[in-house]
């Protein structure tokens, strides 16, 4: 219509730049596009370049691939830059002041950072014990000067910090828009193929659904890092959203301190270290992230509604599972929660997507709800139908096995959980909800009698 409606700005819409013939990763790693016999590929099997942090190295899929180009998403605040900068210090050659280096990053890694200025890039290395040789600092934005420098330096890697940052005068709109993050990451992705050098980019996440955020870039980058946490607490989660070299929903714990972010060996201890004596409404549960068993301590509260509306919140945990456990808990096992708000957490800032929480989280709930501690050497796992059984859910060995490491001496799991034997831990199998309530909490075996013949479930 040649003008907004909504502010009135005159030609509002622009043409997003098209991809150029030739170009693209394709194009860059294997010349012209001729189609080749998938035999006749040749197995790229160039060596990973290998970070100082194993856990990082794992959740990349056994290390960085040269050519390959990364983001790291997280909320503001977060550490992105200090990760960034800890990895680029990593990376940066060792040796002191060789002369070659002095003007030109030849072989050293070029940070680009549209985000801060020079010196406070040098006060955060300062802070993590970085001497930045090696280590070169680019204030720029404009996408074609950055890769300008590239071309005649041949880093060894490229950090940009932030990708938001860049722009490139191909693309009409402002810095920062889809198209210009867009169009930059196209530049930045054929570079890295063409020079088989790793460029890793960090991304914003914003609350509201972000149109120029990191989502138009997880298609085109190859490996997506997700750093998350309670940008309070100690901890931060590495975790892989996409990896085009390896497995996805792999995690990495780290803590950040006074000197940045350091790797910690031991996630399932650390994230139960705070843990003492018989808990209401907080119990173990061991979930799975990607190929690693990691055990969590979820957190429930429950107090009589404030509002008209019960408020159901979680945190590190799906609010629509949260409303479906609170459900069935009314419903199939005779807790009034009709009128009570209910807040859920997952102690330590990890964020859990897996139905295997569910039993662990209702139990917390009832815990909590009736005021009624739970032992703290019990680990629950187990999804919950909405008939209120429980299910079982996978890789439940693992689950225990992790969970009997730590010495946690008692579980509850669906029926299928009997038949995994493992040391040390003894399995109470339930096969509904209200089962796993009087198991967990002796002085439901009570109620549980005298409400006999109400819910679905009177013991037999
Ligand atoms: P930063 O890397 O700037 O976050 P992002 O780039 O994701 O916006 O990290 C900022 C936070 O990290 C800030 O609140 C201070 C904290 N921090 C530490 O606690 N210790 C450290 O050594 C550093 C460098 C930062
Ligand atoms: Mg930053």
């Amino acid at each position: 219509m040649g003008f907004c409606h909504a502010c009135g700005a005159r030609d509002p819409l622009v043409e997003a730049p098209r991809p150029r013939r030739g170009e693209g990763p394709w194009a860059a790693a294997h010349g012209s596009s001729v189609p080749l016999q998938l035999s006749d590929v040749s197995l790229d099997d160039t060596p990973r370049i290998l970070l100082p942090y194993a856990e990082l190295n794992r959740v990349l899929g056994g290390g960085l691939v040269p050519g390959s180009i990364l983001l790291m998403a997280g909320d503001p605040g977060i550490g992105k830059s200090t990760l960034l900068l800890q990895i680029a210090a990593a990376l940066a050659p060792k040796g002191r002041g060789r002369q070659a280096d002095a003007a030109q990053p030849q072989g050293g890694v070029l940070y680009v950072s549209g985000e801060e200025s020079a010196a406070q890039v040098r006060m955060r290395a300062e802070r993590l014990g970085i001497d930045g040789h090696g280590l070169y600092l680019l204030g720029e934005t404009d996408v074609a000067e950055a890769l300008r420098w590239m071309d005649n330096t041949a880093p060894a890697a490229v950090i940009v910090d932030s990708i938001q940052t860049l722009y490139t005068e191909d693309a009409p709109s402002t810095p920062g828009s889809v198209a210009q993050v867009r169009e930059c990451t196209r530049l930045l992705l054929g570079w890295a193929k063409a020079r088989q050098t790793p460029v890793l980019l960090s991304g914003h996440v914003t609350k509201e659904g972000d149109v120029a955020g990191p989502r138009v870039l997880e298609h085109m980058v190859d490996v997506v890092l997700y750093l998350e946490g309670e940008s309070l607490g100690p901890y931060r989660v590495v975790r892989s959203v996409k990896n085009r070299f390896g497995s996805t929903d792999e995690v990495a714990l780290f803590q950040m301190q006074g000197n940045g972010l350091s790797e910690v060996e031991d996630p399932s201890q650390a994230l139960l270290s705070q843990r003492q004596g018989p808990l209401v409404g907080a119990i173990v549960c061991p979930v799975v992230q990607g190929s690693r068993p990691l055990l969590v301590e979820v957190q429930a509260l429950t107090s009589p509604a404030v509002g008209p509306v019960p408020r159901r919140v979680a945190n590190g945990l799906e609010t629509n599972r949260l409303t479906m456990l609170a459900a069935v808990l009314s419903r199939r096992a005779g807790l009034p929660l009709g009128g009570q708000d209910i807040i859920v957490n997952v102690a330590g800032g990890l964020r859990v997507s897996e139905p295997a929480t569910d039993l662990a989280t209702a139990l917390a709930i009832a815990s909590a709800f009736r005021n009624q501690p739970l032992a703290p050497d019990l680990v629950a796992l187990g999804e919950v139908g909405l008939s209120g059984e429980i299910r079982p859910v996978p890789q439940m060995g693992r689950r225990l096995q992790e969970a009997a490491r730590l010495r946690l001496r008692r579980a509850i799991g669906p029926m299928e959980a009997a038949r995994e034997s493992v040391d040390g831990i003894a399995v109470t199998p339930v096969s509904t909800l209200s089962r796993a309530l009087t198991a967990a909490l002796p002085k439901e075996r009570g109620r549980a009698r005298a409400d006999a013949g109400s819910p679905d479930d009177a013991e037999d």
